[in-house]
């Protein structure tokens, strides 16, 4: 199974997912780093663990469609099965979703359904909620929705400050990620 990792910045759910894949021995591999930025620091990631990398600007084209339509003969030409969102801060289109029917995951830093969009720890922080988390979910054509696959909770203590949440919330994507990623890989390979 090749899977493409599709990341907007700072990657370290890639590494998480790289450092995971290089331990065990999966049917699978990170076949590429695709980012739409073309400074996104997983792009320096992916060159340490030897991934290929690619980069799209979407304002190099005339529109979405035509940015997707393009990001998909990348995908099809390198033969990906899988699509991992890390990060990849884009909703993705219809053309893509087609492609690529319950094979595309995304990573949030919430229980979803609660605090969707771009600032799920802060949004979870500002609100005051005790227990946030993270999703693991399929993808589909809205914001942060699609049929979830796994959650983990995490406590927001009294002394909590929005860093030492964002680093829980990480830690437990870090684990999180890979464990689904590992089920769904051997759930397919049978
Ligand atoms: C992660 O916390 C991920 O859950 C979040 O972006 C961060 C990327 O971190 N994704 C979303 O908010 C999607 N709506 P990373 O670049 O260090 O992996």
């Amino acid at each position: 199974m090749r899977i493409a990792v599709l990341a907007s910045g700072n990657g370290s759910n890639f590494a998480a997912l790289a450092d995971f894949f290089q331990k065990e021995k999966l049917p699978a591999e990170i076949a590429l780093v695709f980012s739409d930025k073309k400074d996104a620091f997983v792009l320096k990631r992916a060159e340490k663990f030897n991934v290929p990398t690619f980069h799209l600007a979407p304002k190099d084209f005339a529109d979405k469609k035509a940015y997707e339509t393009a990001l998909l003969a990348l995908l099809q030409r390198e033969k990906i099965d899988l699509i991992v969102l890390a990060g990849y801060m884009r909703i993705i289109g219809e053309g893509l979703l087609t492609a690529f029917p319950k094979k595309i995951i995304n990573i949030h830093p919430s229980l979803l359904p609660a605090f969707p969009g771009l600032h799920g720890i802060k949004d979870a922080y500002d609100y005051g909620v005790k227990v946030t988390g993270v999703t693991v979910h399929y993808i589909d054509a809205g914001v942060d929705t699609g049929p979830i696959i796994a959650q983990a909770p995490v406590s927001i203590a009294p002394e909590d400050d929005l860093t030492t949440l964002e680093a829980k919330i990480h830690q437990v994507e870090h684990q999180l990620y890979p464990e689904v990623l590992k089920k769904i890989v051997m759930s397919k390979g049978k």
